[in-house]
């Protein structure tokens, strides 16, 4: 094998397509999937490649520092993919704990298991730390982030993942740990949980269940398919310039109401239900506290570096994501039972 990798988070929805594209692409290099399998992880998201020779999956949390340093003596990594977080944005605002333990903790006790193993010899290693567009905070009318912008995170969520991007710059600074960050836009596709937007959407269409818009519905956010996503962070992975920081959007802006209106109109084709019938669904509930306005990335610095854009239209991405939930009602089924009803009710009641 010619490098052992590690990849955190890849039982969750982005990390699962990121596994997946390296189990695939690379068979020489050996890809380690740590993941705590927490409600948003699911191995299922990989049975396509569970039984592939160079993959192997461990079971950690990375909020045992020790559990952690044992991983990387045992497995010698070459490479970290930190993709492992709490995720979820209306989550952090009801326990913002578990988001410091384990976005801003949980990446400390990656960056000093990495800084241990590598103390001796650099040359070739890479910590990479995949972030957020949400550190930047919220644009207005007009606008976008640059990887220059200063941050300004809003929500327990952002924040953390704010600390933990400032954690490995300083490590960088600090200890010469050779690292890339990128800091993406909101991501839809397969395998995404239904507690996000579309994912939630399209399930409480299929079963005629209210959809809650957030306040005036006009919060705007600049969606990406999620195999684009995969197919920038192993471009940054090989090609990125250690110590530098690439945006990574959709150049794909939509209002919250428009897309929403876009989703119910391909889920009525798909459906066979009168044009106009899912719409009715649509129910303006209380706002998010502390809503962050609007996204929207610049991401022209790895299109013009690394020759990044992405491949997949907003329409075309869209109705493939539908395609794979009408078709996969058993994954959708085992994670909208049991713990997740009672999310449902906690959030939305
Ligand atoms: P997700 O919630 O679907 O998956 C997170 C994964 O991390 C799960 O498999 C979970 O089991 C694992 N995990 C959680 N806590 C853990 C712990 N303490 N130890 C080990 N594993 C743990 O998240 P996602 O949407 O796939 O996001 C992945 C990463 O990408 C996150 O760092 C997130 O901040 C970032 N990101 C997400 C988006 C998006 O739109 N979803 C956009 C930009 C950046
Ligand atoms: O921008 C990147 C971020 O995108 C990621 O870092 C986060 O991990 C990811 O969760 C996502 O954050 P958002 O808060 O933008 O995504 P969410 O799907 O929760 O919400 C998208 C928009 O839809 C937002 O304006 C809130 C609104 N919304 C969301 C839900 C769940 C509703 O109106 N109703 C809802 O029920």
């Amino acid at each position: 094998m010619k490098k052992t990798l590690l990849i955190t988070g890849g039982a969750g929805f982005i990390g699962s397509h990121v596994v997946r594209l390296f189990v695939n692409k690379y068979p020489d290099y050996r890809i380690v999937n740590l993941d705590a399998l927490t409600y948003a992880g699911n191995l299922e998201n990989l049975t396509d490649i569970e039984n592939f020779p160079n993959y192997t999956f461990v079971k950690a949390d990375i909020r045992d520092a020790s559990a952690i340093n044992e991983i990387f003596k045992e497995h010698q990594f070459d490479g970290v993919i930190h993709l492992a977080a709490e995720s979820h944005v209306d989550r952090s605002l009801k326990d913002p704990n578990v988001f410091i333990e384990t976005n801003v903790l949980g990446t400390a006790n990656l960056l000093n298991a990495a800084r241990e193993l590598w103390k001796g010899n650099m040359e070739g290693k890479r910590f990479y730390h995949v972030s957020t567009d949400e550190v930047y905070g919220s644009l207005g009318d007009t606008g976008f982030f640059l990887e220059t912008t200063s941050y300004d995170p809003q929500s327990p969520y952002s924040a953390s993942k704010a600390a933990s991007d400032h954690l490995v710059r300083a490590y960088g600074n600090s200890y010469h740990l050779p690292f890339v960050i990128t800091n993406c836009s909101n991501n839809y596709g397969q395998n995404q949980f239904p507690e996000k937007l579309i994912p939630l959407f399209i399930h409480n269409i299929q079963n005629n269940i209210p959809l809650p818009v957030y306040g005036d519905g006009k919060y705007t956010r600049d969606w990406l398919y999620v195999v684009d996503h995969a197919r920038a962070i192993d471009l940054v992975y090989h090609d990125g310039v250690n110590g530098e920081t690439y945006n990574i959007g959709g150049f794909n802006e939509w209002q919250n109401i428009a897309l929403i209106k876009l989703l119910c109109k391909q889920m009525d084709e798909k459906l066979g239900r009168a044009p106009g019938e899912s719409e009715k669904l649509i129910s303006y509930v209380k706002d998010r506290p502390g809503h962050d306005r609007r996204y929207a990335i610049d991401a022209s610095k790895i299109n013009k570096e690394l020759g990044w854009k992405p491949s997949v239209t907003f329409e075309e991405g869209l109705s493939k994501t539908i395609d794979w939930y009408l078709q996969n009602e058993t994954w959708l089924q085992s994670v909208t039972s049991g713990d997740y009803q009672k999310y449902y009710e906690s959030q939305y009641s």
